[in-house]
C-alpha cells in the first residue's frame, strides 16, 4: 500500500517564548506551527490567545493549526481566524451540536479549515455526525493541558477507526494526533492510521530540530 503523507506540527506550546520568532523559525522544516490555546476553565491551563497568533502571523508563512481547548469555542473561533489562524480545530465536548456546525460553518466561510477533536474519554461516534463537512480530525492521546505528558497508548484503536470511517466514506479529511508523541510513539500513530502529528517537547528539545521533524516523519 501507497504510504500517506505524514505532516510534522511542532507545538510552540514547548517554545522559549522570550524568543517567539527564532524558536517559529527554527522549526520551519516542518509542515505546521501547532498553537494550542487554553483558557483555564476547559483545561485548568492558560496558554495565549489572539495578539499572540497574531504575532506568530507575522513571523512565517506556514500553515497556522489553532488547537481551541476552550469553552463556548463558537464565539471565537471566527476571531482566530481572523487573527491568522489556517485551521481551527475545537472540542467536540466544548459546544452544543447547534454551536459546532455553526462555527464549522464560519471558519469555512472564511476560507480556512475546520476541525473537530476529542478528549481521550470521547469515542470516535461523538464526531460522526459531523465528520463529513471536517478538514480535520484531531484525536487527543494525553489529557488536553498541560505538554510533556506521557502518550496514551490505548488511544491508538480509537485512530484506526476513525482511519476506517475517513477512508470508507472517501474523505478529505486529515487525522491529528497530539500529546506524547516522539521517535517511540510516531511510528504507532502512523501505523494506526494518523496522518499529522503534533510534538512539542520532543521537537523543541531536540539538540537537531530539523533531523528530528525528519525521523518523526519516517517513523
Ligand atoms: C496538550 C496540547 C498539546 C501539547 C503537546 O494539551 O494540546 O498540543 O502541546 O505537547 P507534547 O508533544 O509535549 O506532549
Ligand atoms: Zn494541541
Amino acid at each position: 500500500m501507497e504510504r500517506r503523507m505524514i505532516k510534522i506540527a511542532p507545538s510552540i506550546l514547548a517554545a522559549d517564548f522570550s524568543k517567539l520568532a527564532s524558536e517559529v523559525l527554527s522549526v520551519e522544516a516542518a509542515d505546521y506551527i501547532h498553537f494550542d490555546v487554553m483558557d483555564g476553565v476547559f483545561v485548568q491551563n492558560i496558554s495565549f490567545g489572539f495578539p499572540i497568533l497574531e504575532s506568530v502571523r507575522k513571523t512565517t508563512d506556514m500553515t497556522l493549526d489553532v488547537h481551541l481547548m476552550i469553552e463556548s469555542p463558537s464565539l471565537y473561533t471566527t476571531r482566530f481566524a481572523e487573527a491568522g489562524g489556517d485551521i481551527i480545530t475545537f472540542h467536540a465536548e466544548a459546544g452544543t451540536p447547534q454551536s459546532i456546525r455553526k462555527a464549522i460553518g464560519d471558519i469555512h466561510r472564511l476560507g480556512k479549515k475546520a476541525g473537530l477533536a476529542v478528549k481521550p474519554d470521547s469515542p470516535a461516534e461523538v464526531l460522526l455526525p459531523y465528520i463529513d463537512s471536517l478538514d480535520i480530525v484531531l484525536v487527543m492521546t494525553v489529557e488536553p493541558g498541560y505538554g510533556g505528558q506521557e502518550f496514551l497508548p490505548e488511544m491508538l484503536p480509537k485512530v484506526t477507526r476513525i482511519r476506517e470511517i475517513i477512508d470508507r466514506r472517501g474523505l478529505d479529511c486529515e487525522l491529528e494526533v497530539d500529546g506524547g508523541i516522539n521517535q517511540q510513539t510516531a511510528g504507532l500513530c502512523i501505523a494506526a492510521g494518523a496522518n499529522v502529528l503534533v510534538a512539542g517537547v520532543a521537537v523543541f528539545r531536540a539538540d537537531d530540530k530539523d533531523a528530528y521533524i525528519l525521523k518523526l516523519r519516517e517513523a
